[in-house]
């Protein structure tokens, strides 16, 4: 079944980028041969970011002057950049300017990615959004070896042991990479766990 997920790097402390929106603490980690990414980005059908992280990719990745960098990265796949302003389009990419409640938006997403993942790329402010209305099934942290101490956070809400389950984990380079269910999928998965134990006969 298809999932939206939220895929993002992150140090140890839990910010995605530091006090100024750097992202140079991460990109001197190194990712060794293997980047997940590509074969996660496979499974992706829509995707959205805030406002923040748009600016962000805008000015990384020169797009305004360099509309291929976007094609490059993200081929067709339509995303939706969340803002409540006029901010410039990459030339000829399938972005939607949208602004309001995610839940709308997310039906739009869900439709868009005909059976694909959604995914939420980030930040924080955009992606509890989500997480507030029960949206999102799973989190892919690229864990990074830095503590920041301050800076961008994952999510700006709480999720206890209640809403998350770990399902996997993964070293790649310098990166350790985790896998959570969250929320509703999460507390199935924690039910069928607990259910399964009570059926295996006692060993007494
Ligand atoms: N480590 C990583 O892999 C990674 C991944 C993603 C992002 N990042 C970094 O994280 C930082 C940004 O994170 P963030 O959480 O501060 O910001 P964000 O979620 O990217 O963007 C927040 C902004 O989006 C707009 N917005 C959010 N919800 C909206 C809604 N429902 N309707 C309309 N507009 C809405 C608002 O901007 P306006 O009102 O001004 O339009 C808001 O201030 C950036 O530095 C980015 O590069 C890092």
């Amino acid at each position: 079944m298809a999932k939206t997920q939220y895929y993002t790097a992150t140090s140890i402390d839990g910010f995605i980028a530091d006090k100024s929106n750097s992202l140079d603490w991460l990109f001197e980690v190194d990712e060794g041969t293997a980047n997940p990414f590509g074969e996660f980005f496979a499974g992706v059908g829509a995707f959205a970011m805030g406002a923040t992280t748009y600016e962000w990719v805008l000015k990384n990745d020169n797009l305004l002057e360099e509309p291929e960098n976007w094609h490059d990265m993200y081929g067709d796949v339509p995303c939706w950049v969340f803002t409540h302003r006029d901010l410039p389009p990459v030339p000829d990419a399938n972005v939607f300017m949208i602004s309001g409640d995610v839940r709308r938006v997310h039906e739009a997403m869900v439709v868009a990615a005909q059976g694909k993942n959604v995914w939420l790329a980030g930040g924080g402010n955009l992606v509890s959004q989500f997480v507030d209305h029960g949206l999102l099934d799973e989190i892919i942290l690229g864990i990074a070896p830095a503590i920041l101490g301050d800076g961008a956070p994952l999510l700006r809400r709480k999720l206890l042991v209640d809403d998350l389950i770990l399902t996997g984990v993964r070293e790649v380079g310098q990166f350790a990479y985790l896998t959570y269910a969250v929320g509703d999928v999460a507390r199935l998965g924690r039910h069928l766990a607990a259910e399964a134990v009570t059926r295996i006969p006692s060993l007494g």
